[in-house]
């Protein structure tokens, strides 16, 4: 049994975090009489001078509902690189964290993030310090779980929006354009889309053509609809080009939105309109859904490392929580499959997704 372990979190954050903090703590010292420290603004907390806190029963008290991390985080930390407009696998100066560590006695760590923290979380691992992760992320692009904690709130959040949309797009007959988040998958867009009624959904999986647009577009003119909701996730792309960046430097996606705006006003005369949902998506207090999994994640994460395992991940499978090794958490980035049960459906109900060959669908 481990005496002391740490806790930190990484990467953008996503409502949830605070619920697996709570959870961890609770399991550490309720159940296992372990002590909690926490490491503040992900790895950066371990390295340098070193900024931790304690957790205690009474610091993670009430923080249940609160949205963002109570422990900070970054997604970029000091150790990071762009390489050629590349983000190259962070060189974490594993040796100088180890000693840290061990100044501050934590044996063990719970890291929760997504895949660049759980690459990070890994690199622990093969050194041999016993580390279990927790997948978060409002994306829900981690191949290994069924689902990340952050996402479903994220979907409520975009369904909302999508809902206030409707009823203006309706009033005054204009195309509605909403980008959302999921760097290079379609999960927001497409549940989102689905959950919140889209004319038109777009994703970095299937590239659109703007004819398909327009062509939808006026489809809906001929039955009487004389508006149009678009849903674009920001890593979507017209055939032929590449995603857009808000600024390269930084690879920040973002700005496809207002391109399809401006695309389909040109190319249709309608009065059109473009709203980046943003970090409205990660804000915020969690949904129910993502408090329950984000309790039962942290949880089984601190079940995990004292049981022994090591270098896992823990990982909702079937709706159970399971482990799985971080190695496969972090190797592929789950995408939306093209051929899949929730694309077909969102076809069969009239929803484009303005593919060259759409009408072949
Ligand atoms: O991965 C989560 C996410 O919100 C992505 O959907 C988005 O591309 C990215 O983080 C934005 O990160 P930030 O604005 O924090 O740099």
């Amino acid at each position: 049994m481990f005496k002391r372990i740490g806790i930190l979190t990484g990467g953008g954050d996503a409502p949830g975090l605070n619920a697996v903090i709570r959870a961890a703590v609770r399991t550490a010292i309720g159940e296992f009489g372990m002590k909690c420290t926490g490491i503040e603004d992900s790895f950066e907390g371990i390295l340098g001078d070193t900024q931790t806190r304690k957790l205690t029963l009474k610091t993670v008290s009430g923080i249940l509902p609160r949205g963002g991390t109570i422990l900070g985080t970054r997604n970029k930390g000091s150790f990071c690189k762009i390489v050629d407009g590349e983000m190259v696998i962070p060189e974490m100066p594993i040796d100088e964290a180890l000693v840290n560590l061990k100044k501050h006695k934590i044996e063990a760590l719970v890291v929760i993030g997504g895949e660049g923290t759980l690459a990070i979380a890994e690199q622990f691992h093969l050194r041999n310090f016993p580390v279990v992760g927790v997948p978060k992320t409002i994306d829900n692009d981690l191949s290994a779980t069924e689902l990340t904690f952050g996402f479903r709130t994220a979907i409520d959040i975009a369904t909302e929006a999508l809902d206030r949309l409707h009823t203006t797009a309706a009033s005054h007959d204009r195309v509605m354009v909403m980008e959302v988040m999921g760097r290079n998958s379609g999960w927001i867009a497409l549940e989102a889309g689905l959950a919140g009624s889209a004319d038109i959904i777009l994703i970095p999986e299937i590239p659109f053509s703007m004819d398909a647009v327009v062509k939808k577009v006026y489809e809906r003119e001929r039955i009487g609809s004389l508006f149009t909701n678009i849903v674009v996730a920001e890593g979507a792309m017209e055939v032929g080009r590449s995603e857009i960046y808000l600024d390269e430097g930084e690879l920040r996606l973002g700005g496809v939105g207002e391109y399809v705006r401006r695309r389909v006003e040109e190319k249709t005369g309608k009065e059109s309109r473009c709203v980046v949902l943003g970090h409205l998506q990660r804000g915020g207090s969690p949904n129910a859904f993502d408090r329950m999994l984000g309790t039962n994640f942290g949880a089984c994460a601190v079940r995990a490392l004292v049981s022994g395992e090591r270098g896992k991940m823990v990982a909702l499978e079937a709706g159970h929580v399971e482990t799985v090794p971080l190695a496969d958490a972090i190797e592929n980035v789950k995408s939306v499959p093209v051929e899949g049960q929730l694309v077909r459906t969102a076809r069969d109900i009239g929803i484009s997704f303005a593919a060259e060959n759409e009408d072949d669908f």
